[in-house]
């Protein structure tokens, strides 16, 4: 397996769901505007560029080609599949099989995918089963990386001794600080972290109702912070929003006042 870490980019990933309609874009982002998107990332040097559903596979696959950038990208892959008759909805995730990966490969248009997330299981000797799919599709270079999605702090338990997991990747974010033990353990394992979800979908950011860059400057600087947390996804449709959280980010830490904002936020609105 490939050393963990992405040589150079920031510490923002973009979120998949930036390209699809049935998590709260609406309308859909057209193709225009979801190269424009890609490309003002890359531009940034946001390089991890996460694909959740198939359909966010497909979208980025056709972003990439057409803007004959795959080499800069560093694509996130999980284990949620097109499935017969439900070619529109968003489904379930189902656990690795052998044919998955060329699936996967196809859709993203690509030879390889640089972090494959598998959903976390509950079932070890399911899980075990993957790892091993994941280590042959790593020695015949179809991935790079492997991570755990979803995960809770039992799931880190059932990892097998010598395991090629390295990353987990889990909502977090000032609502919601479930994940925070699992990264401490995580790092403690020598893994990487990656928190998903900055505004929960940007319901937040309507929820609170004050102003929302204000707002989204706040919450992001939260989470990119705090010491567990190596990298942060957010979906962004708009090109607009990746400069305004870089400069966000480049802020730092909150200060005083803005913890105090944000814990009134948090108690009213948790
Ligand atoms: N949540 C989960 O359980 C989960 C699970 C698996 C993977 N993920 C990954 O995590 C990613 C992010 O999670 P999420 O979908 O919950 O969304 P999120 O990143 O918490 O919020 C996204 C929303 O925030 C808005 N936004 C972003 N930057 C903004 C800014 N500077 N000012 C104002 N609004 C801003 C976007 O608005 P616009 O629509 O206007 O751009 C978008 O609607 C997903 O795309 C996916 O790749 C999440």
């Amino acid at each position: 397996m490939v050393a963990s870490g992405y040589p150079g980019g920031v510490k923002l990933g973009l979120g998949g769901h930036s390209y699809i309609a049935e998590l709260g874009n609406d309308p859909p982002p057209s193709f225009e505007e979801q190269c424009a998107l890609v490309a003002a990332c890359l531009d940034a040097g946001i390089r991890l560029l996460d694909t959740t559903y198939y359909q966010e596979r497909v979208a980025l696959g056709r972003v990439l080609r057409e803007l004959g950038r795959r080499d800069e990208a560093k694509v996130t892959g999980w284990n949620f599949f097109k499935q017969p008759g439900k070619e529109d909805e968003l489904v379930a995730w189902t656990s690795y099989a052998p044919h998955h990966i060329d699936v996967m490969l196809q859709e993203l248009q690509t030879d390889r995918i640089d972090l494959l997330v598998i959903h976390a299981e509950d079932d070890p000797a399911t899980l075990h089963r993957e790892l091993e799919l994941a280590e042959v599709w790593a020695k015949a270079g179809k991935v790079r990386h492997v991570g755990l999605g979803m995960a809770g702090l039992g799931h880190l338990d059932q990892l097998p001794v010598g395991h090629s997991v390295t990353h987990v990747l889990a909502p977090y974010n000032a609502f919601n600080r479930d994940a925070a033990a699992l990264f401490a353990r995580a790092r403690e394992l020598g893994l990487q972290t990656v928190a998903m979800s900055p505004f929960i979908r940007g319901w937040k950011l309507d929820e609170i109702g004050e102003d929302t860059a204000e707002v989204a400057a706040i919450l992001l600087r939260w989470v990119v912070t705090q010491p567990v947390v190596d990298r942060v996804i957010v979906s962004m449709r708009k090109p607009a929003w990746v400069l305004a959280n870089l400069a966000a980010v480049a802020r730092g830490p909150l200060t005083p006042e803005e913890e105090r904002r944000l814990a009134t936020w948090v108690a009213r609105h948790r």
